[in-house]
């Protein structure tokens, strides 16, 4: 690994962050006041990115173009924000042009990207999750919904979908409908059995030598207040989650932090970035893997990050180098909470266009991460997306960083936006 020392040498780093949402803003924003960092850019970005970064007009898709990008670049570090290309092999062709990449290579992102995978190498760490049945035939259908009645029917896809594979319904024919489309698109589905509990996303950053859990957060799926209406990729987030005691804590990482690092570090390429363990909390305290992601969370990464008093360069460099063990990192004892602000007709058809008025320039405690936002010919920002922003503050209470949240989203202005009114509620 001779390039890892050699880089470790050089004064500055140019870092390039892949995507263009609220999580990439986030980690543009913390990257661009590094010590350490010499120049951000973003691909593709959007109007916050560009703020703090160089925005390149490179889709997060196009992994072709984004290796082209980072060596034209000459960038020192590639932190990837969404999945979709970890799985489809950028970090595997960043690591054979020599360009160190925070994100696993594709034979690991698939933990993400095959729900049945992730069941599998589970099942081989001996790490607690749902009991499932894999269903590849019509034929099947109705025994399985037998097996699993009684409580709602957990049905999950076993592709990426976007947020949009997994249906949890009490209702056995919408159960079974899902079941029969996913079998005719995909060949095989799977049917897990229902956890019962809260939910909570634990990030763990790790590599070959060390893993390291940040803070514990919770997300708001669900589009209305009370935890109502359609799934979401996400509404609003807030960190620590007191669900996650320091109990729950230890038992987490003894009983599937530890194992999967232990599996993941045995493989021919270990594990280099996040990984996202979305935990079902029962009432006794016990936890249990609801899914994996190979990325930060959307929105979990913006109340994260601020929590990290270690510098995040250090952090992610160490982990794309293999170094993290050598790295001591610290948190600030402070909450962090994030409110999105979602355009009118989101999940289900967003209109997007409009222009956003009334945004304020960040303070110390307080500020907007940008997710669907970009200018039109005139220069102004108009939303391009679903999730249009998040406006996210920290404080020395949960309350203190609500209350700046919620100050700074009554100050914008989105035609027919819509918002929840009670992000962190679980907790306050
Ligand atoms: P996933 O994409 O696997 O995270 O599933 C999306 C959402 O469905 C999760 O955040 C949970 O709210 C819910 N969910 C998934 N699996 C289960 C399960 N086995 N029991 C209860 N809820 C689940
Ligand atoms: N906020 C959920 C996710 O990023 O998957």
């Amino acid at each position: 690994m001779e390039w890892v020392r050699s880089i470790r040498v050089m004064a500055k780093g140019s870092v390039l962050v892949v995507g263009g949402g609220g999580r990439e803003h986030a980690l543009c924003m913390a990257l661009a006041s590094s010590e350490q960092v010499n120049s951000v850019h973003c691909a593709p970005g959007n109007a916050g990115t560009l703020e703090v970064a160089t925005n390149h007009a490179v889709s997060a898709s196009d992994v072709e173009g984004l290796v082209a990008l980072a060596q034209h670049l000459q960038a020192t570090l590639v932190v990837v924000g969404p999945e979709a290309p970890l799985c489809d092999f950028l970090a595997d062709q960043l690591a054979a042009v020599g360009i160190p990449c925070f994100g696993p290579v594709q034979a690991l992102a698939i933990l993400e990207g095959s729900k049945l995978h992730a069941k599998e190498v589970m099942s081989i760490a001996g790490v607690p999750t749902a009991e499932y049945q894999v269903l590849t035939s019509e034929s099947d259908i109705e025994s399985a919904l037998d097996r699993f009645e009684g409580q709602p029917w957990v049905v999950k896809r076993d592709v990426l979908a976007g947020g949009k594979g997994v249906v949890v319904t009490a209702d056995r024919s919408e159960a079974k409908a899902f079941i029969e489309a996913s079998i005719a698109t995909d060949g095989k589905v799977l049917l897990e059995a229902f956890l019962e509990g809260e939910e909570a996303s634990m990030l763990v950053v790790m590599d070959g030598s060390g893993f390291v859990c940040l803070p514990p957060s919770q997300d708001h799926k669900r589009a209305y207040d009370g935890d109502i209406g359609p799934n979401t990729g996400g509404m609003g987030a807030y960190c620590p989650a007191p669900v996650a005691t320091p109990e729950v804590l230890s038992r987490s990482v003894r009983d599937i932090v530890e194992p999967m690092h232990a599996y993941l570090s045995s493989q021919p390429t270990p594990y280099r970035g996040v990984l996202y363990v979305g935990l079902m909390i029962t009432s006794e305290g016990l936890p249990s893997v609801v899914e994996f992601n190979v990325r930060f969370g959307d929105p979990e990464c913006q109340i994260t990050l601020p929590l990290i008093a270690t510098d995040l360069h250090e952090l992610l460099f160490a982990a794309a180098t293999d170094r993290l063990s050598e790295v001591n990192v610290e948190f600030h004892r402070q909450h962090a909470l994030t409110v999105v602000l979602a355009a009118e007709g989101y999940p289900a058809s967003p209109v997007k266009g409009r222009r956003i008025n009334g945004l304020q320039a960040p303070s110390e405690t307080a500020w907007i991460n940008h997710a669907g936002t970009g200018h039109n010919d005139a220069g102004d920002v108009v939303s391009t997306g679903g999730r249009v922003l998040a406006c996210t503050a920290t404080g020395d209470t949960l309350d203190e960083a609500a209350q700046r949240a919620y100050d700074l989203l009554a100050k914008i202005d989105l035609e027919g936006s819509h918002y929840r009114t009670d992000i962190g509620h679980r907790a306050l």
